[in-house]
């Protein structure tokens, strides 16, 4: 199996590589499904296991929340289609909780691949949990893998794209712990005049000059 896995490993602000793939809802093309949106593309390791029905209900409940902010989801696992449809059914008939976005079906590893969502000293055939932050523009803006045996946090997934989505607005960065409320770091001067400027600005909350922040409120 070791010899299948390709040592692909896409990097925050490359394009999203495309494809065009089978999903529980039909065939999806990510360049048709990005347009104009985020997609928050998950993988998980297998249908039918404790922690990613966790996760995989976690994102469903939460579909109208991600929707409200202009980002769809995408879901998949190197299972078959008929699997993620038993599975999805199974989900909702046990929890009333109804799977309805698209799941790739990614028994060829195709899409794992590209991703570099297989981790050999995790698992040589089942996709760690990974999670690619799209923008509408097709580009990775954000990462995570976690492992098998550890769920990922839905409030830091959400927070995260917030955080992507006001740094986009705002042209700032923000600062550890970030949440909605809190206030922008002000990207620090890069000239001596800057510095001056920035040294006598009284509008900005000051540590000193380099790290100085500001409300986005008004
Ligand atoms: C789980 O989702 O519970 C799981 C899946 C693969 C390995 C370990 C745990």
């Amino acid at each position: 199996m070791e010899d299948q896995i390709v040592n692909n490993m896409p990097r925050i602000g490359e394009k999203a590589p495309d494809f065009e793939v089978v999903t529980t809802t039909g065939t999806l093309k990510l360049s048709d499904y990005n347009q104009g949106s985020w997609v928050i593309m998950f993988s998980h390791p297998a249908d039918f296991t404790p922690v990613c029905t966790t996760e995989m209900s976690a994102f469903a409940q939460q579909k109208n929340w991600f929707a409200d902010r202009n980002t769809k989801l995408l879901g998949l696992s190197i299972d078959s289609i008929h699997s993620h449809l038993a599975w999805v059914n199974n989900v909702r008939e046990k929890t009333d909780v109804y799977m309805d976005f698209p799941i790739i079906a990614d028994l060829d590893m195709k899409v794992a691949n590209l991703y570099g969502m297989l981790h050999p000293q995790e698992s040589t055939t089942a996709a760690v949990r990974a999670v690619f932050f799209i923008d509408p523009k097709g580009i990775i803006r954000l990462i995570m893998y976690y492992p098998l045996n550890v769920g990922r946090n839905m409030e830091e997934i959400q927070r995260s794209l917030i955080a992507l989505q006001t740094a986009d607005e705002c042209h700032c960065a923000l600062p550890v712990n970030w949440k909605p409320g809190d206030m922008a770091i002000v990207p620090p001067p890069k000239t001596l005049v800057e510095m001056d400027e920035r040294i006598a600005n009284t509008e900005y909350e000051k540590v000193d000059f380099y790290l100085a922040k500001k409300s986005l409120n008004n």
